[in-house]
């Protein structure tokens, strides 16, 4: 199958690039610049690599850079942002810094006539995100888009097929991304579209039945969207080889404990082995406010519980989770910031006694995750369930975590969560759920007055879960909502309305 290597430098866009590429049915590999070599992308055997962005300057010492044989080596090469500046900087080019030629955000580029432009307007608009800019382009190069403050916006040499971008056609804003993408990988490096989802189910049933074969394999299912797909594929890989473990940490929304177990046990027919550890986790969480304490502390009882069940199975080595990618690069990889440890990437303890980790999902996105899922026959409503965090609850209680405050929390999320499915916002919204805040305020029931807490109700419209918006629910919904939260959950005495997007805030309050 043609392949597309993405030359990773830094930044957060990878995965982006990658999964522009794989939904122009062309399958990427991602590989940060440091992790392989150059003979390893000749023996590959790529159609074409793409250079991605990255937060340092070309010209700084110690800035991620590669060899630049690897223009030699006759594959088609893009370069986006930093990945243009760089391919610049090792042919011999001049990249600059100035501020005044500085661009952010959306910018009306103009390009000439060239292959990477095929079917692109003269005129449109791109997402520009940068100070340094290409201002002597290399030697075989011409420039092929400029915009009002940048002169060189793009370059190519088309004899040894050598493009470059400074703005992101990555991402949503760049009007035409999506055909350079295309014009890139079909008319520059001529790919055959081969890679479907179909492919990554089929491919990943062959890998594990092979890596995996006649061993014994933990499976954490968490009843989530990831979990539960990556349980059904490694199912249909290995059978009964397959052993899910359903921790019920106490943490859950009402009910999903049973629903849970009614769908993989009952419709799927898996090996679940469903443990009932909600006062086990509630005891090491007493006295816990500090949001990545709880959730190192739930990571860790997971593994801890797991590894009970897995002693009792004989001779398991193998641990699953329906880690995704998200989750990998919001825990921080290599030198970017680390902004929350989510528990199934960076809780793991160290002296864990699973000898492998397989991580299926790891390199796709949610929207591709629900694919996959679809593909493997798992039902509609199930894979497009929202997504609910691994630590469950204990990120939505905030401060201490104590039996009470999860029984309100619980009651006003099902108020919440069921309003919003009658209104048929389930659509709109990708994510919602309420929140116990560690507030209280005055409120009146009846003639008497009341101390309780405050809930926040948080629903979101996304595509990706890294940036989102908030929806816009209407507000007869939400009165009623908070009427009826306040009239049937004790202890509740005010319900408000979260209006931050992502960024700044994130989906989660912890
Ligand atoms: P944030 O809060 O980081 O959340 O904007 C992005 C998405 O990830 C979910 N989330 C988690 N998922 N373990 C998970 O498996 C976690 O610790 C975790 N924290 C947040 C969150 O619900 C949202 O969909």
């Amino acid at each position: 199958m043609d392949k597309i290597l993405v030359l990773d430098f830094g930044g957060q866009y990878d995965q982006l690039i990658a999964r522009r590429v794989r939904d122009l049915n062309v399958y990427a590999q991602i590989r940060r610049y440091n992790k392989i070599s150059i003979e390893e992308i000749r023996e590959e055997g790529y159609k074409g690599i793409i250079f991605t962005g990255g937060p340092n300057s070309v010209y700084e010492k110690d800035s991620p850079s590669y060899d630049r044989k690897i223009f030699n080596l006759k594959i088609p090469v893009l370069g986006i942002c930093y990945g243009a500046q760089l391919m610049a900087y090792l042919s011999d080019g001049e990249v600059s810094s100035a501020k005044d030629s500085s661009e952010y955000g959306s910018t009306k580029v103009r390009v000439r006539e060239d292959l990477l432009f095929k079917d692109v307007p003269q005129e449109s608009e791109c997402w520009m995100s940068h100070t340094d800019f290409i201002s002597k382009v290399p030697e075989g190069f011409h420039v092929t888009a400029y915009t009002d403050k940048c002169p060189c916006a793009a370059m190519s040499d088309p004899i040894r097929k050598l493009y470059a971008v400074q703005f992101h056609p990555e991402v949503t804003h760049t009007e035409y991304g999506t055909q350079i993408f295309s014009n890139f990988l079909f008319e520059v490096c001529k790919c055959a579209k081969e890679w479907t989802m179909d492919d990554f189910v089929e491919t990943s049933i062959e890998r594990y039945k092979k890596e995996l074969g006649g061993k014994k394999v933990l499976l954490a299912l968490s009843g989530g969207v990831d979990s539960s797909v990556a349980a059904v594929l490694l199912h249909k890989a290995i059978g009964n080889d397959l052993t899910c473990v359903f921790v019920d940490h106490g943490l859950l929304r009402k009910n999903e404990a049973e629903q849970v177990e009614e769908l993989f046990k009952g419709k799927f027919g898996l090996n679940l082995i469903a443990v009932d550890a909600g006062e086990r986790f509630l005891t090491k969480l007493e006295g816990v406010t500090e949001p990545e304490k709880k959730r190192k502390i739930i990571g860790e009882e997971f593994i801890r519980v797991f590894e009970q069940e897995a002693r009792k199975l004989k001779d398991t080595e193998v641990l699953v989770q329906g880690t995704i990618y998200p989750d990998v690069i919001e825990s921080g990889k290599d030198d970017s910031a680390t902004i929350k440890s989510h528990h199934n990437v960076g809780g793991l303890p160290e002296d864990m006694m699973f000898s492998q980790i397989v991580e299926p999902l790891r390199d796709l996105f949610k929207d591709e995750v629900r694919k996959v899922g679809l593909e493997l026959g798992i039902p509609y409503d199930m894979v497009y369930r929202q997504p609910f965090p691994g630590p469950g609850l204990a990120v939505r209680v905030l401060g201490e975590i104590t039996k009470e405050k999860l029984a309100i929390l619980k009651d006003a999320d099902a108020i919440f969560t069921s309003e919003l499915e009658k209104a048929d916002l389930k659509e709109k919204a990708s994510q919602y759920f309420a929140v116990l805040t560690d507030s209280r305020a005055v409120g009146v029931k009846g003639d008497a007055r009341t101390y309780g807490y405050t809930v926040a109700l948080r629903a979101v419209t996304t595509n990706d879960f890294m940036t989102a918006r908030i929806t816009r629910i209407p507000y007869e919904l939400l009165e009623r909502v908070s009427t009826r939260i306040c009239n049937e959950v004790k202890d509740v005495s005010r319900v408000v309305y979260d209006i931050t997007s992502k960024p700044p805030g994130t989906i989660e309050w912890e």
